[in-house]
């Protein structure tokens, strides 16, 4: 059979993970699994029926759609609805909660049990997948982040200027590092590459050559 790992892509928000791994994965016939929009999928489904729910995850049915972009939150298709400014501004206090996390980390481990999954957040090489094979801490400034998270807003109509935009990535970032489980750390392993003046295909490319080395191996 032909030999499969796993490559965990971390990073702070707006750093290019999402669309370098569901690049990489296309590429390498591989399953993408963005960890932040389960995260995301958790806070809305609090937001829409209250915090309590938190504490009764076990009924939640959080699925991706098979072209590996839409996400499906108990039977609907909620990928634009995850993506809201309120959705955002809470996911950061949602994702820090103790039973959401071992909710969730538990369900993105079952499904990298069987190798070939590009999976990206920002506790992946150090918690879920410590066994990756392949490890990339993905890193660019708070101001490049946030002018390429205005783009992708502008081309989904929210009305954003770039000064709130890049408050919100220091503040998400802040949260994030400095949460007490799992925080964004490099894991020790991790390739650190700052893609703050690379473009999409270098990184692209810088990734798959790494993968490759690693599959050529014994
Ligand atoms: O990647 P994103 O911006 O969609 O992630 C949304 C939030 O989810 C992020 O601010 C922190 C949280 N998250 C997390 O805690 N652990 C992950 N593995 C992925 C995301």
């Amino acid at each position: 059979m032909k030999k499969k790992i796993n490559i965990a892509i971390d990073g702070p928000a707006a750093a290019g993970k999402s669309t370098i791994s569901r690049r990489v994965a296309q590429r390498m016939a591989y399953i993408y699994i963005d960890t932040g929009a389960m995260y995301r999928a958790v806070t809305l489904h609090a937001i829409r029926n209250g915090r309590g729910v938190i504490d009764q995850l076990d009924d939640l049915d959080i699925r991706f759609g098979t072209d590996g972009t839409s996400i499906y939150l108990n039977g609907e298709d909620v990928s634009a609805d995850i993506r809201t400014q309120e959705v955002t501004n809470n996911v950061s206090e949602i994702s820090s909660l103790a039973e959401v996390r071992r909710y969730l980390v538990s369900m993105q481990q079952k499904i990298a049990e069987d190798k070939g999954v590009v999976m990206d957040g920002r506790d992946i090489g150090t918690t879920v997948l410590p066994e990756a094979e392949l490890k990339v801490y993905m890193k660019a400034s708070p101001e490049i982040r946030a002018k390429r998270r205005l783009k992708e807003e502008k081309e989904r109509g929210t009305d954003i200027d770039l000064a709130t935009l890049t408050d919100q990535i220091i503040r998400r970032d802040d949260l994030d590092m400095n949460r007490e489980i799992s925080p964004l750390i490099k894991a020790h392993d991790a390739v650190l590459l700052d893609t703050s003046h690379m473009s999409i295909p270098e990184v692209e490319e810088k990734i798959i050559r790494m993968a490759e080395d690693l599959l050529r191996e014994d």
